[in-house]
């Protein structure tokens, strides 16, 4: 089974109304890790890489190990996803490696920090679409600007500007409007990172409505969430456990992202759990055998915890058992489809 287009997997997560882990790799271990889980619960997945994972990874390193898992795993959809690009040269050069999406985020400037205005982001993100769309490659754009709007939480932006980048549901229908884009990430008061909220989240910091009101607008829109690791209490426990130092701190709530599930959400992106499953189960093995030094002792276990993270989302977001169902297209396929 080729790799395939992220719009084929949405449609049908759409028609079929469950949501998509969007999970992020930097290496094989996390690839392999992800793979399993899509074998174990029968999922189609979205594996996504940043540009800090292609710089760390270099992007034949990525692309070969993509196709590895291709071939393993012949009857699992699998969408090769740009995560982030920060204007197009990015995301022209993820589509020449062999990416089947990738993410316009023209809600920041090229730095990946600044939030710009609503014409640039038009501008890069309609530049992406026109291209992308011509070669049958799916595109994610985003509107308002991730950052959590609990004082002192989330990367990046302040409180103050994250709560004025919020994503304006009116402005979000004029985006897709002027971009013809595939999937809409939206900023709702999640963030990146695992220091996302001080408690577990009320309606004040994590807006599920704006999700409601997005989707009553834009009903044939695929949203994505990002920001949405849950942080599990259980991993910041076995990294504390084993000499680490993680503080107190809360991720958005499985059942917020099934709430939003039933209202357009289909890509769902998650990392820091991933981190954090591995480095709890390296650590331990640290502590427990400081005289181990074979790098297969520790990545195993890491690998295995990732696996168990990626399975237990992709069944909670109704992913699994969907693989032998999803439409098989191309990007070449999807030319057509796109020129309609
Ligand atoms: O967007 C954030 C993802 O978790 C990727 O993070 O840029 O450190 O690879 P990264
Ligand atoms: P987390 O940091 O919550 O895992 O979010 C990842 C993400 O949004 C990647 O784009
Ligand atoms: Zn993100």
């Amino acid at each position: 089974m080729p790799l395939i287009p992220l719009r084929v997997l949405l449609d049908h997560a759409a028609e079929n109304d469950y949501g998509v882990a969007a999970l992020n790799v930097n290496n094989m271990e996390q690839i392999q890790a992800i793979m399993t889980a899509a074998q174990e619960t029968d999922s189609p997945v979205i594996i996504q890489a940043s540009r800090g994972a292609r710089a760390y990874s270099n992007d034949a390193y990525l692309r070969h190990l993509m196709l590895a898992a291709v071939e393993l795993n012949p009857d699992t959809p699998i969408v090769m996803h740009l995560d982030h690009g920060n204007g197009p040269a990015a995301c022209f050069s993820a589509i020449e490696q062999g990416f089947t999406s990738v993410m316009m985020d023209g809600s920041l400037s090229e730095d990946g920090k600044t939030p710009s205005d609503y014409d640039y982001n038009v501008k890069v993100t309609r530049e992406v679409v026109q291209k992308a769309h011509a070669a049958g490659i799916s595109v994610e754009g985003e509107i308002g600007a991730l950052g959590g709007i609990e004082d002192g939480h989330g990367a990046g932006l302040s409180e103050e500007e994250a709560r004025e980048h919020l994503t304006d549901p009116a402005q979000a229908e004029q985006f897709v409007k002027d971009t013809n884009l595939d999937a809409l990430a939206v900023a709702i008061g999640t963030s990146h990172g695992a220091y996302k909220f001080k408690k577990k989240p009320t309606g004040d910091v994590l807006k599920m409505d704006l999700i409601e009101e997005i989707h009553k607008r834009l009903p044939d829109t695929h949203i994505v969430m990002h920001g949405s690791s849950s942080v599990p209490q259980e991993l910041q426990d076995i990294i504390n456990a084993y000499g680490g130092d993680i503080k107190q701190t809360y991720g958005v709530p499985v059942e917020e992202i099934q709430r939003g599930i039933k209202n357009g959400v289909r890509k769902i992106n998650v990392d820091t759990d991933s981190r954090l499953a591995m480095t709890g189960a390296i650590r331990k093995v640290f502590a427990e055998s400081p005289e181990q030094f074979d790098p297969r002792k520790y990545l195993t276990p890491a690998r295995e915890a990732m696996k168990e993270v990626c399975k237990a989302r992709m069944i909670a977001f109704g992913q699994a058992g969907w693989a032998g169902k999803v439409p098989i297209k191309t990007c070449r396929e999807m030319v057509d489809f796109y020129k309609k």
